[in-house]
Protein backbone atom coordinates (compact mmCIF):
# COMPACT_ATOMS: atom_id res chain seq x y z
CA UNK A 1 0.00 0.00 0.00
CA UNK A 2 1.51 3.61 -1.19
CA UNK A 3 1.98 5.51 2.12
CA UNK A 4 0.26 9.20 2.74
CA UNK A 5 3.54 10.65 0.88
CA UNK A 6 3.37 8.54 -1.70
CA UNK A 7 -0.23 9.10 -2.56
CA UNK A 8 0.47 13.44 -1.98
CA UNK A 9 4.26 12.93 -4.33
CA UNK A 10 1.82 11.03 -7.28
CA UNK A 11 -0.57 14.11 -7.13
CA UNK A 12 2.08 16.59 -7.49
CA UNK A 13 3.48 14.90 -10.24
CA UNK A 14 -0.40 14.75 -12.15
CA UNK A 15 -0.54 18.25 -11.15
CA UNK A 16 2.00 19.35 -13.53
CA UNK A 17 -0.05 18.02 -16.39
CA UNK A 18 -2.71 20.35 -15.50
CA UNK A 19 -4.36 21.73 -18.42
CA UNK A 20 -4.94 25.04 -16.50
CA UNK A 21 -4.58 27.89 -19.33
CA UNK A 22 -7.72 29.84 -18.02
CA UNK A 23 -7.60 30.16 -13.98
CA UNK A 24 -3.77 29.42 -13.38
CA UNK A 25 -4.54 27.19 -10.79
CA UNK A 26 -3.05 23.50 -10.91
CA UNK A 27 -4.45 20.94 -9.25
CA UNK A 28 -3.41 17.08 -9.30
CA UNK A 29 -4.97 14.52 -7.47
CA UNK A 30 -4.03 10.74 -6.56
CA UNK A 31 -7.22 7.96 -5.83
CA UNK A 32 -6.05 4.68 -4.17
CA UNK A 33 -8.03 1.81 -5.36
CA UNK A 34 -8.44 -0.88 -2.35
CA UNK A 35 -5.53 -2.66 -3.90
CA UNK A 36 -2.94 -0.25 -3.47
CA UNK A 37 -3.26 1.20 -7.57
CA UNK A 38 -2.96 4.55 -8.16
CA UNK A 39 -5.49 6.66 -10.29
CA UNK A 40 -4.39 10.07 -10.89
CA UNK A 41 -5.99 12.89 -12.31
CA UNK A 42 -4.99 17.01 -13.06
CA UNK A 43 -7.78 19.51 -13.72
CA UNK A 44 -8.65 20.17 -17.53
CA UNK A 45 -9.86 23.60 -18.33
CA UNK A 46 -11.37 24.74 -21.87
CA UNK A 47 -12.21 27.91 -23.69
CA UNK A 48 -15.31 28.06 -22.78
CA UNK A 49 -14.84 27.36 -19.11
CA UNK A 50 -17.70 25.64 -18.06
CA UNK A 51 -16.83 22.48 -19.39
CA UNK A 52 -13.89 22.47 -17.00
CA UNK A 53 -13.58 19.05 -14.83
CA UNK A 54 -11.71 18.81 -11.84
CA UNK A 55 -8.37 16.82 -10.88
CA UNK A 56 -10.46 14.89 -8.55
CA UNK A 57 -13.08 13.65 -10.98
CA UNK A 58 -10.87 13.31 -13.84
CA UNK A 59 -9.15 10.80 -11.08
CA UNK A 60 -12.38 9.01 -10.07
CA UNK A 61 -13.62 8.72 -14.14
CA UNK A 62 -10.12 7.34 -15.55
CA UNK A 63 -10.18 4.54 -12.09
CA UNK A 64 -14.19 3.66 -13.01
CA UNK A 65 -13.11 3.23 -16.53
CA UNK A 66 -10.10 0.86 -15.90
CA UNK A 67 -12.64 -1.27 -13.73
CA UNK A 68 -11.22 -0.37 -10.16
CA UNK A 69 -14.40 -0.20 -8.16
CA UNK A 70 -13.40 0.04 -4.36
CA UNK A 71 -11.16 3.44 -3.40
CA UNK A 72 -9.46 3.59 -0.07
CA UNK A 73 -8.37 7.08 0.03
CA UNK A 74 -7.66 10.56 -2.62
CA UNK A 75 -4.54 12.32 -2.74
CA UNK A 76 -5.18 16.61 -4.00
CA UNK A 77 -2.60 19.20 -4.30
CA UNK A 78 -2.59 22.73 -5.12
CA UNK A 79 0.08 25.42 -4.60
CA UNK A 80 -1.44 27.31 -2.00
CA UNK A 81 -0.66 27.74 1.92
CA UNK A 82 -4.20 26.66 2.82
CA UNK A 83 -5.96 23.23 2.33
CA UNK A 84 -7.60 23.08 -1.17
CA UNK A 85 -10.50 20.68 -0.15
CA UNK A 86 -12.59 19.42 -3.47
CA UNK A 87 -15.30 21.33 -4.77
CA UNK A 88 -19.14 20.81 -4.10
CA UNK A 89 -19.50 18.81 -7.19
CA UNK A 90 -16.25 16.38 -6.83
CA UNK A 91 -17.70 15.69 -3.37
CA UNK A 92 -20.99 14.23 -4.73
CA UNK A 93 -19.34 12.16 -7.54
CA UNK A 94 -16.46 11.21 -4.60
CA UNK A 95 -19.07 9.54 -2.30
CA UNK A 96 -21.22 8.03 -5.05
CA UNK A 97 -18.43 6.27 -6.17
CA UNK A 98 -16.12 5.46 -3.99
CA UNK A 99 -17.70 6.12 -0.32
CA UNK A 100 -16.44 7.80 2.84
CA UNK A 101 -12.52 7.33 1.88
CA UNK A 102 -9.80 10.05 3.38
CA UNK A 103 -9.55 12.81 1.85
CA UNK A 104 -5.62 14.08 2.14
CA UNK A 105 -5.15 17.54 1.16
CA UNK A 106 -1.44 18.71 0.34
CA UNK A 107 0.73 21.43 -1.02
CA UNK A 108 4.17 21.34 -2.88
CA UNK A 109 5.75 21.21 0.74
CA UNK A 110 3.48 18.55 2.24
CA UNK A 111 0.56 17.73 3.73
CA UNK A 112 -1.90 20.72 4.94
CA UNK A 113 -5.18 18.37 6.14
CA UNK A 114 -6.73 15.16 6.36
CA UNK A 115 -10.38 14.55 6.32
CA UNK A 116 -13.17 12.01 5.72
CA UNK A 117 -15.17 12.44 2.65
CA UNK A 118 -18.37 12.21 5.08
CA UNK A 119 -17.21 15.12 7.42
CA UNK A 120 -16.90 17.65 3.98
CA UNK A 121 -20.47 15.76 2.25
CA UNK A 122 -21.83 15.77 5.96
CA UNK A 123 -25.91 15.41 4.00
CA UNK A 124 -25.19 13.83 1.37
CA UNK A 125 -28.11 13.17 -1.43
CA UNK A 126 -27.34 9.49 -2.76
CA UNK A 127 -29.20 6.61 -4.19
CA UNK A 128 -30.64 5.42 -1.18
CA UNK A 129 -32.97 9.02 -0.75
CA UNK A 130 -34.04 7.89 -4.51
CA UNK A 131 -36.29 5.05 -2.69
CA UNK A 132 -39.87 6.71 -1.66
CA UNK A 133 -40.01 4.73 0.87
CA UNK A 134 -37.28 6.11 2.71
N1 LIG B 1 -10.04 22.61 -9.20
C1 LIG B 1 -9.71 21.29 -9.08
O1 LIG B 1 -9.24 20.66 -10.04
N2 LIG B 1 -9.92 20.69 -7.89
C2 LIG B 1 -10.32 21.31 -6.76
O2 LIG B 1 -10.41 20.69 -5.71
C3 LIG B 1 -10.65 22.75 -6.81
C4 LIG B 1 -10.64 23.39 -8.15
C5 LIG B 1 -9.75 23.28 -10.47
C6 LIG B 1 -10.93 23.67 -11.31
C7 LIG B 1 -10.34 24.81 -12.11
O3 LIG B 1 -9.66 24.27 -13.23
C8 LIG B 1 -9.33 25.45 -11.20
O4 LIG B 1 -9.05 24.47 -10.21
C9 LIG B 1 -9.78 26.72 -10.54
O5 LIG B 1 -11.00 26.55 -9.91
Amino acid sequence: MPSAEMLLESARRAREFARADFSHFLVGAALEGEDGKIYTGCNIENATYGLTVCAERVAVFKALSEGERRFARIAVVADTMAPTPPCGACRQILWEFCGDIEVILGNLQGETGRFRLGELLPMPFDRRLLDPRQ
